[in-house]
């Protein structure tokens, strides 16, 4: 039995990456909690992919609940321009803290495409302070995703980032091919020669250079060699150009580092942040960035940073951020993590065998199914539901990304049902 609003949904709302009026199944949801998620049919979903990488602590947890509930007995908003608070101010300094020493200022924005909107913002100011104006492009990897505003998808892989036919508005950024050295390898030269080259042939354009550190998600999902990582930081240093990370997507133990920056040992000069930060309670991202580039952009024109979104620092979600990140760094996170990789390891090996998988691989707690060919997504969605878990396939991936307190069993329920679901697809 259907609830009444989702005809209104089918008729009126927007899904991500859908259309109005379009077959595929959209499933009502009435509730959930843990690693669970309940339907409005009553059936219930093991929850594979934590809502994009958020919610890392499972749904409805009732420290998370509380640290809302206190502050909404506080204010659940407040403008930023001219007022401040101490969830914001908190929140600032842990992520201070947290994140490599040099990232000393934080600017908060509603979500992952805004915070990279900034970055992007951020180096380009940086070289106006520095009276170098033409230095307003960035290089970037293929198969990169950084978001879908302008500027952010402007540095998205302009084939698998889901923006190809925007392309004749975009800005016109330049693309290196990514590398090809797979985690614990060491660096691809190619790849390394590919960046010594763009940035030799475009340095005095460049602004940054701005990737997702180890592991490229949305682009395809791919996971590459720290060595790389550590190297394209050297080449920025040797060009002096900087260095955005984008740790949407990686940040807060998903590889299991607190920052994927960390297998590398590297700091880039900004940094984003947004995601699992609030625990995926509520939208929040953050850019960081060092005393030198707040310094330069305060000392170029026109003396201030250039943007303040009307919900910055939404103090329900800054407080719900700190609850979150206490949550993560109070619990043995790593063992879980290692767990999980373990079990996503196992689970998915059988997958390996088949001859339309192109590839498995695993990364501390994301395990990718690779296919020859784009999965039938009207196909797959049900079957993953009959199955009893949530797993949101894209093109030729089936991936996992569960929350770190998923317990052995229901990760091998996961596994199973993704191992019999690709079986079924052949
Ligand atoms: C690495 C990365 N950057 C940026 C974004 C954009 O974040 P949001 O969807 O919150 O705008 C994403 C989202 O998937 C991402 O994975």
């Amino acid at each position: 039995m259907h609830p009444d609003w989702l005809q209104i949904d089918r008729d009126h709302v927007w899904h991500p990456y859908s259309n109005l009026g379009s077959d595929a199944p959209v499933f009502a949801i009435a509730s959930a909690n843990g690693v669970r998620l309940r339907l409005e049919d009553g059936r219930e979903l093991i929850d594979g992919m934590a809502s994009w990488w958020c919610a890392i602590h499972g749904y409805n947890h009732p420290v998370l609940n509380q640290a809302i509930n206190n502050q909404l007995q506080r204010m659940a908003h407040v403008m930023f321009g001219g007022l401040t608070h101490e969830p914001g101010a908190r929140l600032a300094q842990r992520l201070v803290e947290l994140t490599p020493d040099p990232l000393q200022s934080v600017f908060f924005s509603d979500s992952g495409s805004v915070a990279v909107e900034v970055a992007m913002k951020m180096a380009m100011q940086y070289w106006i302070g520095r009276e170098q104006p033409t230095r307003q492009r960035f290089i970037t990897l293929r198969h990169g995703y950084h978001g879908d505003t302008l500027g952010a998808m402007s540095v998205c892989d302009p084939v698998t980032g889901m923006h190809s036919m925007f392309a004749g508005v975009l800005p016109q950024q330049v693309f290196v091919d990514a590398p090809t050295c797979p985690f614990g390898g060491t660096a691809d030269r190619h790849a390394i020669d590919a960046m010594r080259e763009a940035l030799n042939t475009h340095q005095d354009q460049i602004a940054a250079v701005i990737l997702e550190p180890i592991v490229q998600g949305a682009g395809g999902m791919r996971f590459y060699s720290a060595e790389y990582l550590s190297q394209v930081r050297m080449l920025c240093n040797e060009f002096d150009v900087l260095l955005i990370a984008d740790e949407i997507a990686t940040g807060f133990g998903r590889t299991g580092r607190l920052f994927a920056c960390e297998h590398a040992g590297i700091s880039p000069d900004i940094m984003c942040v947004g995601k699992s930060l609030t625990g995926g309670y509520l939208t929040l991202a953050a850019t960081l960035t060092t005393n030198v580039v707040a310094q330069v952009i305060a000392s170029g024109e026109p003396g201030i940073f250039m943007h303040g979104p009307t919900f910055m620092a939404n103090p329900l979600a800054c407080a719900t951020a700190l609850a979150s990140i206490d949550l993560l760094l109070e619990s043995p996170w790593q063992q879980r993590i290692a767990q999980i990789e373990q079990g996503l390891e196992q689970g998915l090996a059988p997958c390996r065998e088949m001859a339309h998988v192109k590839d498995v691989r695993v990364l501390g707690a994301i395990g990718v199914v690779e296919l020859e060919e784009p999965v039938n997504m009207a196909v797959a969605q049900p079957m993953f539901v009959d199955a009893g878990v949530w797993v949101r396939p894209f093109g030729r991936l089936v991936y996992l990304m569960p929350a770190y307190v998923m317990d052995e069993d229901d990760v091998c329920t996961l596994t199973t049902a993704v191992v019999n679901v690709v079986r079924g697809l052949e």
